[in-house]
């Protein structure tokens, strides 16, 4: 079932509390009108098979699968695509380019990698040292218009650098992917993001497992009967922001998609903002 990120989200100001469907096949639409899932995974560093780690999480309802040209899982995933079987149009498939890279040959290759005829979204993995990769955008923009993949966005861009390049090409990216979590956000990007109609999309959205122990979110989730993770990727959710946990172990790959069936109050999505430290897995936030 669709929901307008925006409408809703104003509709819940101010924490922007989003109910949403009971199954992984939630979508929120994007400015382009395309349907995107609310959640995805996350395929960095799977240390094991890609191929039967990505299929088991097909197997178990995931709709959108996130990777890139440099997280070398790509093969494995084009395998278990085609393992799993179904309809293209049912799995949403995110992939980027490098900022040293020629963005339309790197789709390509992409694509070729993955087995597929298209991508659903193709992101500029960063901006490039001292420039907001206006070189790239519009390839990525040749790649959408030749059919190549349906949408495009950025990843880990700051509010001034989406800017920028939206006032040198005209085209907004319908998602900025970035680190997110409670302990580590932006407020004003999120506000950016909702007021522009940009689909944030959370990287590390566990924290990388760094900080599930946190006694606050562990006591949280134990009044809630739910784990740690479930409460991350849950905020998350009614946020309107799109995580994408990563899991190599089939019963967290399988935990972290019961995260419907539950809300979280509107206090405790406040204390749950209120954890923000700017923490980042790399030491610095790269979009704030
Ligand atoms: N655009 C970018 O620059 C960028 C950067 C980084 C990541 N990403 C994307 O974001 C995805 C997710 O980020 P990430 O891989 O860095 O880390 P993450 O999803 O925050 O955390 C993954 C870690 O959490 C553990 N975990 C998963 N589910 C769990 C559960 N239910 N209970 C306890 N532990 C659990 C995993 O353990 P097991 O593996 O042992 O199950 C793994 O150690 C990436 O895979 C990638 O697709 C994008």
């Amino acid at each position: 079932m669709a929901a307008s990120p925006k409408a809703l989200l104003r509709e819940h100001h101010p924490e922007y509390a989003l109910p949403l469907p009971g199954s992984a096949e939630a979508t929120l639409s994007l400015h382009t009108g395309t349907e995107m899932p609310a959640l995805g995974f996350g395929t960095w560093q799977l240390k094991h098979h890609t191929a039967e780690t990505v299929f088991q999480a097909l197997e178990a309802g995931y709709r959108m699968i996130d990777t890139s040209g440099d997280y070398h899982t790509q093969r494995g995933i084009g395998n278990a695509l085609r393992g799993f079987g179904g309809r293209r149009e049912d799995i949403f498939v995110v992939t980027k380019v490098e900022e040293t890279d020629d963005a339309y040959e790197a789709t390509r290759r992409n694509l070729s990698e993955l087995k597929l005829e298209y991508a659903d979204l193709v992101l500029i993995h960063r901006p490039p040292e001292g420039g907001v990769g206006e070189v790239l955008w519009q390839e990525l923009r040749r790649a959408k218009r030749d059919g190549l993949t349906r949408d495009i966005g950025v990843s880990n861009y700051s509010i001034e650098q989406i800017e920028e390049l939206v006032y040198r090409t005209g085209e907004l990216p319908v998602v900025n992917q970035i680190e997110w979590t409670p302990f580590g956000h932006s407020p004003r990007m999120l506000d950016f993001c909702h007021d522009n109609g940009i689909v944030i999309m959370a990287w590390s959205p566990l924290t990388r497992a760094q900080r599930l122990n946190d006694d606050k979110l562990a006591a949280m989730a134990a009044r809630y009967g739910r784990t740690p993770a479930q409460m991350l990727i849950r905020w998350n959710l009614q946020l309107g922001v799109v995580p994408l946990p990563k899991a190599n172990h089939v019963q967290h790959l399988r935990d972290n998609l019961h995260v419907f069936d539950f809300e979280i109050a509107p206090a405790d999505m406040i204390k749950l903002r209120a954890l923000n430290e700017h923490y980042s897995a790399l030491g610095r936030l790269q979009y704030v």
